[in-house]
Formats: structure tokens, C-alpha cells, sequence
């Protein structure tokens, strides 16, 4: 059964995982809030990655754990920071301008579809083909069968008098395509000036290369090692659209792995594959992921080789869309701020001081909100024969809840029992403690915030101390002693 945005997008609201921002004031688009749930589910993502990066971080190809250890900078830094690494000159999206309707559009989210040799119609990259004909249809134009599509980045520009822009009513009203920064600009201080501008980051990653020599100088790292850093990072991006997937603010896990020059393509193909294999292990099923070289006409401007790692969201299928990017950095960002400060950052090897090199980055860069939304759309699964008719399959170590206790009723000895192994086991675990309401609902809100398992507490609890665990996957109710659900918990959980 394939998978509905809308539902998933609806069910994230009703059950508190993701709200849209300023929703009282009608909204504002490109920023999002995380909910109760949502706030559990991105802190255990998050929690997961900073533990296999920094707390224990994968063993090396010669046997030896990595040294990587974690930073926290600014999201706002000297202006001059953002000039040396390239983004105030070269962190742009190509748009084109529609003069009729006013609207902009990313170059590159545009198609063309010629229906004659001087009717030519833009869609955007993902419209369907039901939305096409109606727009078609509008137009009172003819089209050719199987309309195939041309990205507009293929048109040349004295061909754009044969397009009809997305919503427009006359032809050739889409402007030359323009570059548009994407840095978000603020002031620091009460003058607004040009001498007070600074900017949000844009990426978490120039707050490491900024701290390199500072990481370096005071503590035992040395090459190779690698910095990591979890946080927001602000892009003024101009079309924010699927959910969270592009964002105006969002949140990067990045890590910059600094290494010998020699060594670079070596690591470049471990943390390939290490990454790959981190995703799967959170949850993300092989067959909806693919792992994909960027061509060199895709290399943005720092970048020697970069790989990225896509998951088959339901608003990209049968097309995917990225999830991390590791990229062979070279010693373009510390070359580009040795320049800019003056600072040296030669890297001096402790056993041979003549061996001096700025080092090489290798940088897994993953967005954690991305990951939640691959998270969310992997977990949802539809099933008819439940009243909730979904559920969220989340693995344990994913899910905001890893186990509800439902006393079967609100009054007596049931709350009571059901009070006590809840303060038992809360000191283990993220649990539910839901009282009230029939206990198919109860079940139902479970199997939709995607906990685990539910333990009801009924008159045979009180009878013979037994307790019903429900899993959540199979539905499938078994009886256990109540001192043995932590033991259980412990088994379905840990391993
Ligand atoms: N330091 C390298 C860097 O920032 P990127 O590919 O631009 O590379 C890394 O970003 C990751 O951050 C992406 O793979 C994506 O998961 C996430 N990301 C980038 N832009 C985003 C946006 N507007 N909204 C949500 N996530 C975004």
C-alpha cells in the first residue's frame, strides 16, 4: 500500500509530533515545531548518532577506535567566517522570476513541456501528470502524448518566449534566472548598518573548521581525527516545501574528519560505508535507501567527490531524495581560513616534524530533521484490520514511548498497580501512563505514536499478579508476571 503525505503530515499533528510553526497567526512557511513526541523522537536520533560518533565511535580499518570528540559553537560567528568559506559569494540557488504572476522559482524545479514547435508549458519537477493535463486544459492547449518533460536548466534563454510560466496567462513572462543567496542576514547590536551585518550559519561545519587548531591545542587528538557537532543551521531557502524535508531552519549532524592527504580516499570509502550502514541501523529499510555518486557536473564548489545517501520519501517515489551527503572536503575550508584569519593551520606530525600538511576533510553530513521525516514515512504503515489503521513501526531505540501501561480501568486497584510499575519502570525507560478512556482507544493512540509495547494491568494482575503485553507489530497479547516486565523490556530493548 503506498503511502499518503497527507496522512502522515495529518497524523504527525494529531498526535503531537510536528506542528507548523506560528499556527495561531496563520503559520510561516519553512519552519516547523516538534511536538512532545516529535521532540522525543529527534532527541533519540540525535542521541543515537552522537553516541556512534562521539561516545563510541566506529573501529578503524586497522583495528584501533576513532578519535572523535564534540563541539558546540555559535550559530552566529564573524561576518568574515562566512566570506572565506565561500557562502556569502557562492551559497546561491539559481531563480527565475515570473513578471505576470510575481512568483520565483528555483531554476532547476522547473520542466518544460513542448506541446508545438511555440507552446511550451513549465511545471514544477513533481507535479503529476492529472495536474499537467488540467493545466493543459486551462491553457486550451493541445498536448503531445507521453509529455515528456525538459528541465528548464536545458532551455536557453531565447527560448523562453515559448514558455508559459506555472499559474501565468501569457507566454514568455519567466525573467532571466538569477543567483539568490541563502544565507539568513541579521544585526548585531542597535545600529543597522552593513558594518553590522552577520549572518545565521548556514552549515554547522564552519563552526568546526574554525575550532580545529583550538581542538587541536587542547586536547590529545591528533591526525587522524574528527569534530562533531549537532545544531540548527538557517538557509533562506526560496521554495520550503514537503513537510520538513526543506526547511528554512533545520538541523545538521555533521563531522569533519581532518587526515592526511594520502590517506583521504581511504576514508572517503570508509565513512561511505559506515554511513550507510548507520542509517540501517536506526531503522531505514535497505530497499527505500540508495547510495549514489554526484557526477562532477553536481560537485559543489569545496567538494572533490561527493556520495550521497537517499531515501525513497513518498513525495520523491519512485524518485529519492537526500538524506546525508559524505564529502571529500579536501583542505579547501581550512586553506580558505588560514587565508582569511592569518591563522596557520599546518598540522605538524608529532613523529616527523618535517611532515607538515593542512589536513584533508572527509564530511558525513546528515540532517537530523530530514531524518526524522525518514523516519516517520518509513514507520508508518497501514493496516486495515486494526481500529487505528495505521501503526508506526518504529524500533524500539526510535520510538518516543517504548512501552504503555494501561490499567483496563480507571478506578481501584487498577491505577493503583498500574501507578507503581510505571514509577518502576520510568526509571529505565521513556513510558506511557494512559488511565483513561475504553482500552481500544488506549491501544489505538498507542499503535499510533508507534510505542512498542503495552502491558494492561486487569483483575487477574490483582488475582495472580499477571500482566497482558500487547505488541504493538502483531497485535499478539501474551501474560507475563508483572516482575518480570522489566526483565522483558529489557530483552525486547537492549538485546
Ligand atoms: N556541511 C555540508 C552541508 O551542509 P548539505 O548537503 O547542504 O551539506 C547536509 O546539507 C544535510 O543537511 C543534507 O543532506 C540534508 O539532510 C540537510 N539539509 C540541507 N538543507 C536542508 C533544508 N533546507 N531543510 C532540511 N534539511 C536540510
Amino acid at each position: 500500500m503506498t503511502k499518503d503525505m497527507k496522512d502522515i503530515v495529518a497524523l504527525c499533528k494529531r498526535r503531537g509530533f510536528i506542528f507548523q510553526a506560528s499556527e495561531i497567526y496563520g503559520g510561516i512557511n519553512g519552519f516547523w515545531d516538534y511536538g512532545p513526541l516529535g521532540t522525543e523522537l529527534k532527541n533519540n536520533l540525535r542521541d543515537a548518532w552522537w553516541r556512534d560518533m562521539v561516545i563510541t565511535p566506529p573501529i578503524g580499518p586497522d583495528g584501533t577506535p576513532l578519535e572523535i570528540v564534540g563541539l558546540d559553537s555559535a550559530i552566529i560567528q564573524n561576518p568574515n567566517v562566512w566570506v572565506s568559506s565561500g557562502h556569502v559569494g557562492g551559497f546561491t540557488d539559481p531563480m527565475v522570476d515570473c513578471q505576470e504572476t510575481k512568483k520565483r522559482y528555483r531554476e532547476d524545479h522547473l520542466h518544460v513541456i513542448k506541446a508545438s514547435d511555440d507552446e511550451w508549458v513549465a511545471v514544477h519537477e513533481e507535479a503529476e501528470d492529472s495536474e499537467i493535463e488540467k493545466r493543459f486544459k486551462k491553457l486550451n492547449i493541445k498536448h503531445a502524448e507521453d509529455l515528456e518533460r525538459t528541465p528548464l536548466t536545458d532551455i536557453a534563454l531565447s527560448d523562453y518566449s515559448k514558455i508559459y510560466a506555472p499559474d501565468a496567462k501569457e507566454k514568455g513572462t519567466l525573467l532571466e534566472p538569477k543567483a539568490f543567496n541563502l544565507m539568513f542576514e541579521t544585526y548585531i547590536g542597535a545600529t543597522q548598518s552593513d558594518d553590522n551585518k552577520a549572518y545565521l550559519r548556514g552549515e554547522t561545519a564552519q563552526g568546526i573548521f574554525i575550532n580545529y587548531k583550538n581542538v587541536l591545542d587542547s586536547t590529545r587528538v591528533r591526525v587522524p581525527f574528527g569534530i562533531a557537532q549537532i545544531g540548527k543551521a538557517f538557509r533562506n531557502e526560496v521554495n520550503p516545501r514537503n513537510f520538513i524535508f526543506r526547511s528554512r531552519e533545520f538541523e545538521q549532524m555533521e563531522m569533519e574528519w581532518f587526515c592526511d592527504p594520502e590517506d583521504a580516499p581511504q576514508w572517503f570509502e570508509f565513512w561511505k560505508e559506515e554511513r550507510q550502514r548507520w542509517w540501517k541501523s536506526v531503522g531505514l529499510k535497505d530497499k527505500d535507501m540508495i547510495f549514489r555518486e554526484h557526477g562532477q557536473d553536481e560537485l559543489v564548489f569545496y567538494s572533490q567527490g561527493t556520495f550521497d545517501i537517499e531515501y525513497q520519501f513518498p513525495f520523491t517515489a519512485p524518485g529519492y531524495g537526500e538524506l546525508e551527503g559524505v564529502a571529500y572536503r579536501t583542505n579547501y575550508d581550512l586553506t580558505q581560513h588560514q587565508e582569511g584569519s592569518k591563522t596557520k593551520m599546518e598540522y605538524i606530525d608529532p613523529m616527523d616534524p618535517k611532515n607538515r600538511y593542512i589536513p584533508h576533510v572527509i564530511e558525513p553530513a546528515a540532517g537530523l530533521t530530514r531524518g526524522v521525516l525518514a523516519l516517520l514515512c518509513d514507520a508508518y504503515t497501514v493496516d486495515e484490520n486494526r481500529p487505528s489503521g495505521v501503526f508506526l513501526d518504529f524500533t524500539p531505540a526510535m520510538a518516543p514511548k517504548k512501552a504503555a501501561i494501561l490499567p483496563l480501568t480507571a478506578k481501584g486497584e487498577h491505577p493503583e498497580i498500574a501507578t507503581k510499575l510505571y514509577l518502576e519502570l520510568r526509571k529505565h525507560y521513556a513510558i506511557d501512563l494512559d488511565i483513561k478512556q475504553n482500552i481500544g482507544k488506549r491501544y489505538a493512540r498507542q499503535d499510533e505514536i508507534g510505542t512498542p509495547y503495552c502491558f494492561t494491568i486487569d483483575d487477574d494482575t490483582v488475582a495472580n499478579g499477571t500482566v497482558t503485553v500487547r505488541e504493538r507489530n502483531t497485535m499478539a497479547q501474551e501474560r507475563i508476571h508483572i516482575d518480570k516486565v522489566l526483565d522483558y523490556l529489557r530483552e525486547k530493548i537492549d538485546g
